[in-house]
């Protein structure tokens, strides 16, 4: 990289806010003379929550590239329309779906059965879908449900997933996580029996935060040969999740906030380009590999064994476990 396109993503990634903000991707774009990534043609993928915002970004963006798209989306009225958006704006036919909610255990369970039935290897699985709860609730196993939509589901579609994965040598897994999980360390009690009242942000920002702990570990484990994993912040994206969630924020921020389109740029650029493959369990923003941490403060003491206890929870709680030897040595 030149000298001015480095010293311009460091003060960009020092500010925060111009790293986050449409500015970042678009100084970091011209700078760095980003490439559009490449066509994805004979590929077939899998976007969690694609029905709106990044997720549905992401489906077309891939859908543009050649990729056969399958996606997951919780409402039938809401994937139909995806589904109809991607084809019209893409002219890819090859555009499917199937119902469930991330949370939802069984749901979740029947969505890797739909994938592996229909046979063949996947390149790429997103794990998108998301969202901040405003209030306490929990799925039918007594887990709530923010934990359980973007990390337990997420774990068990991987785990699930790992033969089609594998199949693509390698397969490629990517996790929308958030910069919200800077403001957290990572604490597994804390994650799934937190202390006092419901705080809906805390909880996100906890579960941002393990799904990056969970991306270093399933990297760990699993040969860079068979899967490789990302986890990335997309920056502050214009969408109904942000408004919903964040309404002062996303107000005042309006005209910061990165289109969609500029969302989902590091996203496709990690499933598309061959850069995406040269690395495993690192996380990401603006197509580069970047700290997990801002603050000493939210430094782990031990993130093997962090890792190795989110995995056993999950592993329990979704009544999956590896086949040891398979996919790597470190089972
Ligand atoms: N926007 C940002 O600035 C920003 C920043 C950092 C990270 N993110 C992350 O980006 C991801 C996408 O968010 P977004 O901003 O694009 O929000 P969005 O427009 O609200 O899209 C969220 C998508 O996820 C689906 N979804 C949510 N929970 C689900 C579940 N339990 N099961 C199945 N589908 C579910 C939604 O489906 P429905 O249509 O049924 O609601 C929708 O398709 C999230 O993981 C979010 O945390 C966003």
């Amino acid at each position: 990289m030149r000298p001015l396109a480095r010293l311009t993503d460091a003060a960009l990634e020092a500010s925060v806010v111009g790293s986050f903000s449409r500015y970042g991707y678009r100084w970091r774009r011209r700078l760095e003379q980003w490439r559009d990534p490449p066509a994805m043609t004979g590929a077939r993928v899998l976007v969690t929550g694609a029905t709106s915002g990044i997720g549905l970004a992401c489906a077309r963006a891939f859908a543009l590239r050649g990729a056969a798209v399958r996606f997951v989306a919780r409402d039938l009225e809401r994937a139909v329309a995806a589904r109809d958006s991607i084809v019209d704006a893409t002219g890819q036919r090859d555009v499917d779906f199937t119902l469930a909610d991330m949370a939802d255990l069984e749901a979740v369970r029947a969505v890797a059965q739909w994938v592996l039935a229909e046979g063949g290897d996947l390149s790429v699985l997103v794990h998108n879908a998301g969202s901040v709860s405003p209030t306490l609730r929990t799925n039918g196993a007594g887990v709530e449900v923010t934990l359980a939509g973007q990390v337990l589901g997420p774990f068990l579609l991987t785990g699930l997933l790992l033969p089609a994965l594998a199949g693509a040598s390698p397969g490629r897994v990517i996790t929308v996580s958030s910069g919200g999980m800077y403001t957290v360390r990572h604490d597994l009690r804390a994650l799934v029996t937190p202390a006092g009242p419901y705080d809906a942000l805390a909880t996100y920002a906890r579960v941002k935060r393990a799904q990056v702990v969970l991306n270093a570990e399933w990297a760990r484990r699993v040969a860079s040969t068979s899967v490789v994993f990302h986890s990335l912040h997309p920056g502050w994206v214009d969408t109904a999740g942000l408004r919903a969630s964040l309404p002062r924020f996303a107000a005042v921020a309006g005209p910061w906030l990165r289109t969609t389109a500029e969302g989902v740029d590091t996203l496709t650029w990690l499933a598309a380009a061959p850069s995406g493959v040269t690395s495993s369990g690192e996380f990401w923003h603006d197509r580069r590999v970047r700290s997990t941490d801002r603050r000493p403060a939210t430094r782990s003491a031990d993130p093997a064994g962090d890792g190795a206890r989110l995995f056993a929870w999950c592993s329990s709680h979704a009544r999956w476990s590896p086949t040891p030897g398979l996919y790597g040595q470190r089972w």
